[in-house]
C-alpha cells in the first residue's frame, strides 16, 4: 500500500485513503460498525431524532424505509415541478440587471451592456436550493431569494460548526445534556444556540401548517390536483413490513434534516461547479455547446433522459464535487464488539475508522493530475484525455472505472445520501439552464473563494475552491455576471 494512505489521526482512529476501504466501511451492508462522531454530538444535543443520526442499524432501516417513499423515480417526476419553478425564478434573479448602467473599470460604459448584478454565487445557489426545500418539505418557500438571504444558511452552517467542535472535545459527555433544552440560554448568550432552538421552533409550526394543509386542502382536491411534495409522501408513507408511520414529531426532524440535508450540500456543488466552469473556459465553452445545441428552448431543460445523457454536463458536476466535495471530512464508523476488516487490515472494536472524501478524491493513484479540472476524466473513449492540452491520450474504460470506484461525494451503503437523486436533477436543470440562457463572466478582479500563495498550509492554490469543512461546507463565491444570450424565436 502506498506511503499515507492509512493515517491515525488520533489514538483510536484511523483514515484510510483507498476505494477498498470505502467498500469495508460504507457500501458493505454487513460492515460491523455504527456511525460515531458528528452523529453521535447531534443525537445527543438534539431532542429530535431524524433519519440521518440514528446510531441503531435496525431502527435506522426502518425509518429509512419510510423516507425512501419521497425519494422514488415516481415520486421525483412529481418533485420536479416545483423544483423547476424555484429555478425559473432563481435564472431571473440572477440575471436582474443593475440599478444604473454599468460601467468599466476605466469609466467607459461596457460596450457589451446588458451584464447583470454581480451575483455571490456561494450565497445564490443557497437561496435556490433553501427555497427549493421550502416548497418542497412545508409547501411554503423561505423566500430567501425575494429577499437575498436566509436565516437558514447561517444557523446550518454555524450549527454544523458547533456540532463538529464538540463532537470531538474530550469533556463533550458533560456538554450534551447541557445544550439539549433552552434551559442553557438563561446561562449563555450563545447566538447558535438561540438560533437553533428558534429553528426548531419553526420547523415545529411549518410542520404542523403543511399536516393541516395535507388534512383540508389535498384531501378534498381530485387525485391529480393534490400537492404532491415531499411531506404529501411522507404523511401517507407506510412500512410494509411493520405498517408503521411517521408521526408529527418525527417529521420535525425529518423536515429540519432534509433541509439541512439537501440545501447546503446540493448548492456547494453548485458554486464550485461555476467556480471551475469560470477558470477553465475551454470546458464552459464545451458544455455551453454541448446544453444549446440538445435544447431548442429552456423549457426543454427537464429531468429526463435527454439531459441524463448530456455527458459533459454531467462530467462538469462531478468533476466540481470531485475537486470540493460538498462533504469534505471522514464519515466516522465505530468498529463494533467482534472486529472488521478494512483493505485486509484486522481492526478491533472500538477502532474508529473512515474515508475522508476530500483526500481520496485527490489520491493521484485514482485521478492523475488531481488537482486539474479535467471533466474528460469521465467520459471514456474523448479525443482529449485528462490534459485537456493537445496530443494528450483518450480516457480509457478502466481509468473511468477506476476513478468511479473512489469517487465518494455521497458516501454509499445503507448510509448512503437518499437524496443523491434529487441533487443530481437540481443540479443538472439550474447549471444546464445557466449555460443554455447566459453568457457568464466573473466579476471583473473577483478572486473569491480562491486559494491564497503563502497562506494557510493547504490553501495555497488560487485555482482551488476553498471550503471549511463542518460536515457541509463553508465557502464564498464565485462572484459572477451573467446575460442573457439572444436567442432567435
Ligand atoms: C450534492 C448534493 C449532496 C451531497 C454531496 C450529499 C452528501 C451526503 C452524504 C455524504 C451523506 C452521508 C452523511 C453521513 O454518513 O453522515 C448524506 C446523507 C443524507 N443526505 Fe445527502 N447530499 C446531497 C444532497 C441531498 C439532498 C438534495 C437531500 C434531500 C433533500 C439529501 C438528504 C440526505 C439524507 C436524508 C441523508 C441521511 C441518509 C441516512 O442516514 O440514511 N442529500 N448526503
Amino acid at each position: 500500500m502506498p506511503k499515507g494512505d492509512i493515517v491515525r489521526v488520533s489514538p483510536d482512529k484511523l483514515s484510510f485513503r483507498t476505494s477498498g476501504a470505502i467498500h469495508d466501511i460504507y457500501t458493505d451492508r454487513q460492515a460491523n460498525m455504527v456511525k460515531t462522531g458528528w452523529t453521535e454530538a447531534s443525537i445527543r444535543s438534539n431532542p429530535f431524532v431524524n433519519t440521518h443520526i440514528m446510531p441503531d442499524r435496525h431502527l435506522h432501516a426502518a425509518r429509512r424505509r419510510l423516507l425512501s417513499n419521497a425519494f422514488s423515480e415516481g415520486a421525483m417526476k412529481n418533485l420536479e415541478n416545483y423544483v423547476v419553478d424555484r429555478i425559473r425564478d432563481w435564472c431571473n434573479y440572477i440575471a436582474e440587471a443593475p440599478e444604473q448602467n454599468q460601467t468599466k473599470i476605466d469609466g467607459e460604459k461596457d460596450e457589451l451592456s446588458g451584464w447583470s448584478k454581480a451575483r455571490d454565487m456561494g450565497i445564490w445557489s443557497t437561496l435556490l436550493t433553501v427555497d427549493v426545500l421550502g416548497e418542497l418539505c412545508f409547501g411554503s418557500s423561505f423566500d430567501a431569494m425575494k429577499n437575498g438571504h436566509t436565516f437558514v444558511m447561517d444557523l446550518l452552517l454555524s450549527s454544523s460548526k458547533l456540532n463538529n467542535i464538540i463532537a470531538f472535545l474530550p469533556i463533550r459527555n458533560l456538554i450534551f445534556p447541557l445544550i439539549r433544552t433552552p434551559a442553557i440560554l438563561f446561562v449563555t448568550s450563545n447566538e447558535t444556540l438561540k438560533h437553533r432552538f428558534e429553528y426548531r421552533e419553526k420547523i415545529t409550526g411549518l410542520v404542523e401548517k403543511r399536516f393541516a394543509l395535507e388534512k383540508s386542502n389535498n384531501a378534498e382536491k381530485a387525485a391529480g390536483e393534490q400537492r404532491r411534495d415531499f411531506f404529501h409522501y411522507l404523511l401517507h408513507a407506510k412500512d410494509p413490513q411493520t405498517g408503521a408511520q411517521f408521526q408529527s414529531k418525527d417529521l420535525v426532524g425529518e423536515g429540519s434534516l432534509l433541509v439541512g440535508a439537501g440545501s447546503d450540500t446540493s448548492s456547494t456543488a453548485m458554486s464550485a461547479c461555476f467556480f471551475y466552469l469560470m477558470r477553465w473556459p475551454r470546458a464552459f465553452k464545451k458544455l455551453q455547446d454541448e446544453v444549446r445545441s440538445a435544447f431548442q428552448h429552456v423549457e426543454e431543460i427537464r429531468h429526463g433522459p435527454k439531459l441524463a445523457g448530456l455527458l459533459y454536463l454531467r462530467a462538469c458536476i462531478d468533476e466540481a464535487m470531485r475537486l470540493s466535495p460538498p462533504v469534505p471530512g471522514l464519515l466516522d464508523r465505530k468498529i463494533l464488539p467482534g472486529g472488521a476488516v478494512v483493505d485486509d487490515h484486522s481492526l478491533p472494536e472500538g477502532v474508529v475508522v473512515g474515508v475522508p472524501i476530500y483526500a481520496i478524491h485527490h489520491s493521484e493513484k485514482y485521478f492523475p493530475r488531481p488537482f486539474e479540472f479535467s471533466p474528460e476524466r469521465w467520459i471514456a473513449g474523448v479525443g482529449i484525455g485528462v490534459n485537456t492540452g493537445p496530443g494528450s491520450s483518450p480516457v480509457t474504460p478502466e481509468a473511468v472505472e477506476l476513478a468511479k470506484a473512489a469517487f465518494h461525494p455521497f458516501s454509499s451503503g445503507p448510509r448512503g445520501c437518499i437524496g443523491k437523486n434529487m441533487a443530481y436533477m437540481e443540479l443538472l436543470i439550474a447549471v444546464g439552464r445557466a449555460a443554455w440562457l447566459f453568457d457568464i463572466r466573473l466579476k471583473h478582479g473577483d478572486r473569491t473563494g480562491e486559494g491564497r500563495p503563502g497562506g494557510e498550509p493547504g490553501r495555497e492554490r488560487v485555482g482551488e475552491y476553498q471550503l471549511r469543512d463542518w460536515l457541509i461546507s463553508g465557502r464564498e463565491g464565485p462572484v459572477l455576471e451573467f446575460r442573457r444570450r439572444e436567442v432567435e424565436t
